[in-house]
């Protein structure tokens, strides 16, 4: 049953007209609800059809906050990136459902972000609770590699934000930036033990609110890569 929700999800999602799948590994192309290939480098502006800033959710899973900050922010527009359809079809249909035209979805890997946004063309990242990794540092996703990437997409002083709750990656994150000399602009080991320090932080996601519900704490870190 579980297999057949999948395969059905799968087939959904590609009539979704705020979805666009990555082609292959190997080529900057992705394929939207009309089954068309386009070369989507630089031109997210003319999905949402106005140019506002872009913001990106990346690991984004059921994207909560690509939408909920899409709700709090009509004159931005955000993109959540994941690999798995399935995990993306539920924030992808109920975006649909809400009429939310500044929320969009990128099937893909991460690693290949430079090939679907021009250097220059997002204006603000958010990595909400990645995968730990713990075998594959390489692969955790403010791994130095990951910090380039970032940059290479972000206007002059593009925010990334990193919420998460390991330990592991908190603290990996943090020598990253030392190693890689970039300051950290603010970060909380435990976000909700006082007033938060900003309004988005309340924004909670599916594996956030799995999380706390074991009495997990939560933490934080902005920076500019
Ligand atoms: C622990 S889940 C978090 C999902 C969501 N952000 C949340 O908090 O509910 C991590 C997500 O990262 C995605 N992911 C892991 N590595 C990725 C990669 N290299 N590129 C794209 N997505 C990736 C997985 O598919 C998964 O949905």
């Amino acid at each position: 049953m579980a297999g057949k929700d999948k395969l059905r999800k799968f087939a959904e999602i590609r009539t979704f007209k705020n979805v666009y799948s990555s082609k292959n590994f190997t080529e900057p192309i992705v394929i939207n609800s009309e089954e068309e290939e386009l070369d989507i480098r630089g031109k997210w502006n003319e999905h949402f059809g106005n140019d506002n800033p872009i913001v990106l959710e990346l690991a984004c899973g059921k994207g909560h906050y690509a939408r909920g900050l899409g709700q709090r922010y009509p004159n931005k527009n955000f993109i959540g990136i994941d690999l798995k359809g399935n995990r993306i079809w539920k924030g992808a249909s109920e975006a649909l459902d809400n009429g939310e035209e500044n929320v969009a979805f990128l099937r893909a890997r991460i690693e290949f972000l430079e090939r679907y946004f021009a250097a220059g063309e997002v204006a603000e990242i958010w990595v909400t609770f990645a995968d730990p990794q713990y075998k594959k540092p390489k692969k955790r996703l403010t791994h130095a590699r990951f910090l380039g990437i970032y940059k290479n997409i972000l206007k002059e002083g593009g925010l990334v934000h990193y919420k998460s709750d390991s330990t592991e990656l908190y603290e990996f994150t943090l020598e990253v930036l030392e190693e890689e000399k970039i300051p950290i602009l603010y970060k909380n080991a435990d976000i909700y033990a006082s007033e938060l320090e900003n309004p988005d932080l309340e924004i909670q996601t599916y594996y956030e609110r799995m999380h706390l519900a074991l009495n997990k704490t939560i933490k934080y870190v902005r920076f500019i890569p």
